[in-house]
């Protein structure tokens, strides 16, 4: 073949090349291809049924506007100014899980001492779900093809794309260069500095909604072009694989084929309805994990397993492009200025404040505090209420299974004002002992403070219960949801807490961003935290006046881009269904259990009836940093060390563990590699 003066092929013979492959090829595949620059048979056959037009490949569309030359919907959902990513991606909800009833973890009522049994699981036996214990068989084996979309287009896009005559510039017309907030026009309300409403109707979230598919997926358009590669491939490299290969070490049971290659993994043959006892498929995790650019890495030369979701998860794509967006045509400064792009960006972080208000089943907007993360959180109602509130004699209890976040904020202010600080007991599985709790309330206890689910052991805690017995003795309570939200269906309403925390990197949302839901009254009776600019109404050098809650509690200019990046993922959980994903990580929690037991040498720390998403464990001959080296060298992520619970770990004994924690991408066939790097350290 004769080269290029760069010593390439010239583009003729590579054409020529490529089309006789392509046309030995069997099945529907593109049987030719062309390399000119213009000449695209298939997107121009896609721009004739768009447009209708008979366009010339070369002459229609001028070199310098390639843009011209894709449909518009297709090209760049995001790029133009129509609607942002919360609209067009899983933002435009249409399913809604119920949340009062939603949650299947069931503690026990008031007065009951039953809530630590495993009864009300329908379908566990021996903590393993009963289809699966012992056969080996993955429930994240199964996968549903159902729910496709159509090409690019996530749920309701149509239905949320504004009406462009309306629009100048992709903002409507009415208020484009104004300042004021779209929202409020649609609304027909004048914006009021002396006292700001900061909470808009979000036209994406319908809480009302409802969805014919309750498991449909955000992303579950399949691309055409990857169903003719997937199809040709298929086709050359499973054909001859031995029949009754296992897909992973410990899945004896099944008979999936392994495909040659890696990336065809991500479509398995699914298994019949009903082998996951109670979980059916329908919840497809390897589909869910291709939302998620970074499960795409390499570690090692291994793909990765992301099982460190306790200490952050990783973020879909839309969460990406949302924040983004953010950045390319909504940024500036909030509820400050009377220019275009404070309107969109006063809107886009107020519509992530109802997002929240919605997930969390909060009763107003008002509710919902932007802060860094749970810690700042639970350090602002310390330094807040607790500082205006508390005095020295007074107490406040706390569990021993605390995250440091939820005990060092709490002991400085004891030391500070002379508070006494009382521990609830935990017993030998890691589960609140509520006898030993009750004894502790009495009227003196100002507040109590706890997880909902430990960090460190995964133990789900009786939230409901212990509130309620904190609220019989007087006292304020603090819930930190830090490693639930994730998790299960939360409503603070139903839960009852005065105050209720969560960081949003731990719900697929980005860093740096984090909640105080609060009882509006409550909060309009504390004293602010921070003072500075955006939490006063009225400043002199004699007299401050602060603005109502939640503006009271954000002084300064806070994290606006990455609070809308959060709403991008509510979206995303939502639209997956929260009791959906229980469900899920439930099953696949029982899973890595019952095989984890199975490993010689290995110590589960954390054996509560109720957990999520945690494994802690030890493996002896072995230090916990080994493990967790090992277990990198295969390309899986487990934190190891004391977690920022040092407290309940002395409690069970040990200093440090292993920590595998899951979430809804990961799969039976991740368990199964962890669990045999496991076993190859013992052998
Ligand atoms: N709190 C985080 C964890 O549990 C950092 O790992």
């Amino acid at each position: 073949m004769s080269t290029t003066t760069n010593n390439l092929p010239p583009v003729e013979a590579l054409q020529e090349l490529a089309n006789q492959f392509f046309k030995a090829l069997p099945g529907e595949a593109p049987k030719e291809i062309s390399l000119d620059p213009y000449d695209h048979p298939r997107a121009t056959a896609f721009a004739k049924s768009v447009t209708g037009e008979n366009i010339v490949p070369g002459v229609n569309i001028p070199a310098d506007d390639m843009s011209a030359q894709a449909p518009p919907a297709l090209s760049d959902p995001f790029g133009g100014i129509t609607a942002p990513p919360s609209a067009t991606g899983p933002g435009a909800s249409t399913t809604i899980g119920n949340y009062g009833n939603g949650n299947n973890i069931s503690p026990a009522k008031p007065g009951g001492s039953n809530y630590l049994s495993a009864e009300n699981s329908p379908f566990f036996n021996n903590n393993v779900p009963a289809s699966i214990a012992g056969s080996g068989a993955s429930p994240a084996a199964g996968h549903s093809t159902s729910g496709a979309t159509g090409p690019g287009l996530a749920p309701g896009y149509e239905q949320t794309k504004p009406d462009s005559s309306s629009l100048s510039n992709g903002v409507p017309a009415s208020v484009a260069g104004s300042g004021a907030s779209p929202s409020y026009v649609h609304q027909q309300e004048n914006f009021s500095i002396k006292d700001p409403v900061t909470s808009f109707p979000d036209s994406n979230i319908d809480r009302q909604g409802s969805s014919k598919d309750a498991f449909a997926l955000p992303y579950t358009e399949d691309q055409p072009y990857w169903q003719d590669v997937e199809s040709i491939l298929k086709l050359i490299s499973i054909s001859d694989a031995p029949p009754g290969t296992s897909h992973s070490p410990l899945s004896q049971a099944t008979d999936i084929h392994t495909p040659s290659f890696y990336f065809l993994q991500n479509h398995r043959q699914p298994v019949p309805d009903g082998q996951l006892g109670g979980f059916t498929s329908g919840f497809d995790a390897y589909k869910i994990k291709k939302d998620f650019p970074i499960l795409n890495e390499k570690i090692n030369g291994k793909p990765l397993v992301w099982f460190d979701n306790a200490a952050t998860t990783q973020k879909p794509q839309p969460v990406i492009d949302r924040v983004s967006y953010f950045y390319r045509h909504e940024n500036s400064n909030i509820h400050r200025a009377a220019h275009e792009l404070a309107a969109r960006a006063t809107d886009a972080y107020e519509a992530a404040r109802k997002k929240v208000q919605q997930f969390l089943g909060a009763k107003s907007p008002n509710e919902i505090i932007f802060v860094r993360g749970a810690t700042e959180a639970i350090n602002l109602v310390a330094q807040s209420w607790g500082d205006q509130y508390l005095k020295s004699g007074d107490e406040i209890i706390v569990s021993n299974l605390e995250h440091h976040a939820n005990i060092v904020p709490w002991k400085r202010l004891a030391d500070k004002k002379g508070l006494i600080l009382k521990v609830i007991p935990v017993d030998d599985d890691g589960q609140v002992l509520l006898d030993e709790y009750a004894r502790l309330l009495s009227s003196k206890t100002k507040l109590v403070a706890f997880t909902q689910v430990s960090n460190a052991l995964g133990t789900v805690t009786p939230a409901e219960q212990m509130v309620a017995m904190a609220h019989a003795a007087g006292a304020k309570v603090l819930v930190d949801g830090a490693q639930s939200v994730s998790h299960m269906p939360v409503n603070v309403q139903t839960l009852d807490a005065d105050w209720f925390v969560f960081s949003g990197h731990k719900v697929f949302g980005p860093t740096g961003i984090g909640v105080v839901y609060g009882k509006e009254a409550l909060l309009n009776e504390t004293e602010p935290w921070q003072g500075g600019g955006n939490m006063i109404q009225d400043v002199t050098f004699e007299k401050i006046q602060y603005h109502k809650a939640p503006n009271r509690f954000e002084a300064g200019t806070g994290n606006i881009a990455d609070a809308v990046g959060l709403g991008a993922a509510i979206d995303y959980v939502t639209q997956l269904g929260m009791a959906n994903i229980n469900a899920y990580e439930h099953a696949l929690l029982e899973y890595a259990t019952h095989h984890l037991k199975q490993v010689p040498g290995v110590r589960l720390i954390g054996t509560a009836a109720h957990k999520a998403s945690v494994l802690s464990f030890t493996l002896k001959g072995y230090s916990n940093d080994d493990v967790g080296k090992a277990l990198n060298r295969e390309g899986i992520a487990v934190r190891t060390g004391h977690h920022c619970a040092q407290p309940i770990l002395r409690r069970m004994g040990v200093e440090t563990t292993v920590r595998p924690s899951l979430a809804f991408y990961n799969t039976c066939e991740d368990v199964d590699r962890l669990i045999a790097v496991l076993k190859g350290l013992v052998r």
